[in-house]
């Protein structure tokens, strides 16, 4: 079966609190592949291309804000299905009801900002990852 990849991002909340290992280490126990990573200040112009499909939605400046606040970790990460299994790993995008077991559910919580701060992005089908791999990695 073809292996598949995604981009994964450890956004700025996440390297602030130093869970950045934490977060690694779950990808890699898994057992997907980390084929290449990076630590990255983003500037507003990539930012705008990744959050294209939420332009105009009330969250969207403060998301781009929030996502300026300081760097990420960019990651290429490849596996059978990784796309939905990543996806599974970090729960859903609210971190106060994320299923305890994943990645929000068990380091996130609200913190009664403009934005949800939920310390983690990954692709949302194969036509987003191969797109979103050519904005943070060329
Ligand atoms: P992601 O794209 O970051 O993997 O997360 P997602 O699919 O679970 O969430 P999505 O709907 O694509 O939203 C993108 C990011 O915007 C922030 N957000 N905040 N109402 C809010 O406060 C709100 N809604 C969305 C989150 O950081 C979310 O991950
Ligand atoms: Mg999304």
């Amino acid at each position: 079966m073809a292996t598949e990849e995604t981009l994964i991002l450890i956004k700025p909340d996440g390297v602030a609190r130093g869970l950045t290992g934490e977060i690694l280490g779950r990808i890699e126990r898994k057992g997907y592949v980390l084929a290449d990573m990076k630590l990255v200040q983003p500037d507003r112009a990539l930012l705008e291309r990744h959050y294209a499909e939420h332009a105009g939605k009330p969250f969207f400046e403060p998301l781009i804000e929030f996502m300026l606040s300081g760097p990420s970790v960019a990651v290429r990460a490849t596996g059978n299905r990784v796309i939905e299994g990543f996806r599974s790993l970090a729960g859903t995008t609210e971190p106060t009801t994320a299923a305890p077991g994943t990645i929000r559910g068990d380091l996130g919580r609200d913190w009664g900002l403009k934005v949800q701060q939920n310390l983690v992005h990954g692709s949302d089908s194969p036509e987003s990852a191969a797109q979103e791999l050519e904005i943070w990695f060329g």
